[in-house]
């Protein structure tokens, strides 16, 4: 099974973001052409929230136009950006997204379970978990014996890089609750998620935790690279594609996107 992973489009963002930031629109389409392009090799598409800069339904049904043209099955949860209150409206109103928002619910793909858990306070930068949410985790985990993996999408990551500048925003209300939870469980837990607009990786335990970045606003951060930086900019033209084969194997590729190249 091979999925990509986009995050933090942020269609309806006007203004061009510092540190490299790109036009929403230009980027979105860009990145739907790409993954048009290599439709045959891929799955599935997976963003992980803020696919909106405002919630409004113009720029969700931007989204559907140009992710529907792909040709894939898309997953979707909300971003802080998407209200959620915008999305879930969008959401009554589309059949479209009411397929690919998986919200509180499970999907298989090519044998995967997956997740969607939506983790936005409305108005609010940082997150919080709901107990609809962490019961359905649980019940994820203990399923099967509590054997084989889980995919779980959500916007705020529950793992974090430990430096303050980045895990400041990062705050997620529960996410003690969620590790429990999934650290209690023999399974292998990947988890996709956005919000922090550059990429990273984390792991612990039996969890590993992927974050994909944003190619409409980039984070610049200098940290953690000190007093003379490497500047995230071109590192963001990416998504990621995740590759999952026998015996737990896990391949994640960074995918540039053509028509973004600089
Ligand atoms: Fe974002």
């Amino acid at each position: 099974m091979r999925l990509a992973h986009v995050s933090d489009l942020h269609l309806g963002m006007r203004e061009i973001a510092p540190g490299g930031g790109r036009p929403a629109a230009e980027v979105a389409e860009a990145v739907a052409r790409d993954l048009a392009g290599i439709s045959e090799a891929v799955d599935l598409v997976i963003v992980s929230g803020d696919l909106t800069e405002r919630a409004d339904a113009a720029a969700f049904a931007d989204f559907e136009r140009m992710f529907s043209e792909i040709g894939l099955p898309v997953v979707i949860v909300p971003g802080n950006h998407d209200g959620p209150a915008g999305m879930r409206a969008y959401t009554a109103s589309s059949e479209v997204f009411a397929d690919w928002n998986i919200t509180n619910r499970v999907k298989e793909f090519g044998g995967m379970r997956c997740l969607g858990l939506d983790t936005c306070i409305e108005g609010a930068v940082e997150g919080e978990l709901d107990e609809e949410g962490l019961a359905l985790v649980a019940e994820e985990v203990a399923r099967d014996g509590g054997e084989g993996s889980l995919l779980i999408v959500m916007h705020h990551p529950p793992l974090l890089l430990g430096l303050d500048k980045f895990d400041g925003f990062c705050r997620l209300k529960g996410h003690e609750r969620l590790m429990d939870i999934l650290r209690g469980s023999g399974m292998t837990i990947k988890i996709l998620s956005g919000h922090v607009h550059r990429p990273f990786f984390a792991s612990e335990h039996n969890i590993d935790c992927y974050v994909a970045g944003s190619m409409v606003a980039p984070y610049d951060s200098a940290l953690p690279f000190g007093d003379h930086p490497i500047r995230p900019t071109m590192l963001q033209d990416f998504y990621y594609l995740h590759d999952f084969g026998p015996g737990g194997r896990h391949l994640v590729t960074p995918q540039r996107v053509r028509g973004l190249a600089r």
